[in-house]
């Protein structure tokens, strides 16, 4: 009689712990992101350039989840240079689901030199619950350094070698030692860097 009664007690108790137990170590949030992809003109090393970016942002925007997190990212094509693209013509949605990677990664475009301009920083932090393996730094900033062109990728698309750099950029800029760059400069201290190398 005592074991039919703790028998029919535990086994439910223990069903809702492994359902609690595993929607606590595989799900994470989900997070839903909206990419505009277009041409946008930007002065570079004192000449104009028109290219494709995400967001009218270079680098684009920023994904910043934390591990065990699914990512969609609802792509919308509005760039006349779509035929280079992958998904032109139509908008896609990306379904990203962050199970092992922890740290700083990057999104870019599949075509190859579109990637160029159509790229930006992943950054998955500790699932939560968990903390970085080092102490918890005062502040955090995401660096991207890229490669700039002053040439037109776009039309080198099936060009077998990309054409040598004429700048680095770090978040978008080439820094005070280039011509036309931007008067003030870009300065931070930080504990925590998290750099995205572009080649
Ligand atoms: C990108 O731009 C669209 C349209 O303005 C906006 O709805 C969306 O939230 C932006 N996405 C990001 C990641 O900033
Ligand atoms: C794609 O998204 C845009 C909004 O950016 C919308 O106006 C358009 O109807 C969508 N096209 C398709 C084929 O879903």
């Amino acid at each position: 009689m005592n074991s039919q009664k703790n028998y029919s007690f535990t086994k439910p108790l223990g069903f809702i712990m492994l359902i609690v137990l595993s929607f606590l170590t595989v799900h994470g949030d989900v997070h839903h992101y909206d990419f505009v992809v277009k041409q946008k003109n930007y002065i570079r090393l004192c000449e104009t350039k028109s290219m494709l970016v995400v967001n009218d942002s270079f680098p684009g925007p920023e994904i910043r989840v934390h591990k065990r997190d699914t990512v969609y990212v609802n792509v919308h094509n509005q760039g006349y240079y779509g035929f280079t693209i992958h998904w032109h013509g139509t908008n896609f949605t990306y379904e990203v689901i962050l199970s092992e990677e922890e740290g700083t990664v990057w999104w870019h475009a599949h075509s190859d030199w579109t990637r160029a301009s159509v790229h930006g920083a992943i950054v998955i932090l500790p699932a939560i619950g968990t903390t970085f393996p080092f102490p918890q730094p005062d502040e955090d900033e995401t660096i991207v350094v890229a490669s700039w062109h002053k040439e037109e990728l776009t039309p080198l698309i099936d060009a077998a070698d990309l054409p040598a750099s004429d700048a680095y950029t770090m978040n978008g800029q080439p820094g005070d030692l280039c011509p036309c760059s931007s008067d003030t400069t870009y300065l931070w201290k930080v504990d925590l860097a998290r750099p995205i190398c572009f080649v």
